[in-house]
């Protein structure tokens, strides 16, 4: 028989946050998604969006995606309203994609935990379009 405090354990272990190896390596996507986007030419329309001085959204970015992977929360705004101002069609959900992608892949995210975060990157950014 399991007790509460295994079950609870199990449970927490279960996260992608604790699966994708914890707050070092969602630092690690984060930088590395933020230095893509600050090279790769096929980046650099939606590189010409982001305020000139990445570093406040590396933080940003960071924190958003610690909790919706299931670890610490401390980004308590409304995601899709944060996206609004700007105009997002299928190219700049397709550049966004680009630089998460080749940041997971890095950070040494593979396999079904690849397929797992793409299908939901895809689905979120799909969604913050507007035109
Ligand atoms: C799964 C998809 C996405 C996630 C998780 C995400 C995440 C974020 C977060 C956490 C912020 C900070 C918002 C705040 O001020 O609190 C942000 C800002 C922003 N995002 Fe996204 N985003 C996504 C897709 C996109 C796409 C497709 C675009 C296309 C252009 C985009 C463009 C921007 C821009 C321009 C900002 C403002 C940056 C700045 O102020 O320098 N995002 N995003």
């Amino acid at each position: 028989m399991t007790s509460d405090a295994e079950a609870k354990d199990v449970a927490k272990e279960t996260t992608p946050y604790d699966m994708i190896g914890g707050e070092a390596v969602v630092r690690r996507i984060v930088e590395r998604f933020y230095d893509v986007m600050d090279s790769a030419p096929e980046a650099a329309g939606i590189r010409a969006m982001h305020a000139a001085d990445l570093g406040p959204m590396r933080q940003t970015l960071f924190e958003f995606l610690s909790g919706w992977l299931g670890g610490p929360r401390s980004y308590a705004k409304c995601i899709m309203s944060a996206h609004r101002p700007f105009a997002i069609g299928d190219a700049e959900r397709d550049a966004w994609m680009l630089c998460m992608r080749q940041a997971l892949t890095d950070s040494g995210v593979t396999g079904e935990l690849y397929d797992l975060l793409d299908g939901a990157f895809l689905r979120m950014a799909s969604a913050f379009r507007n035109r």
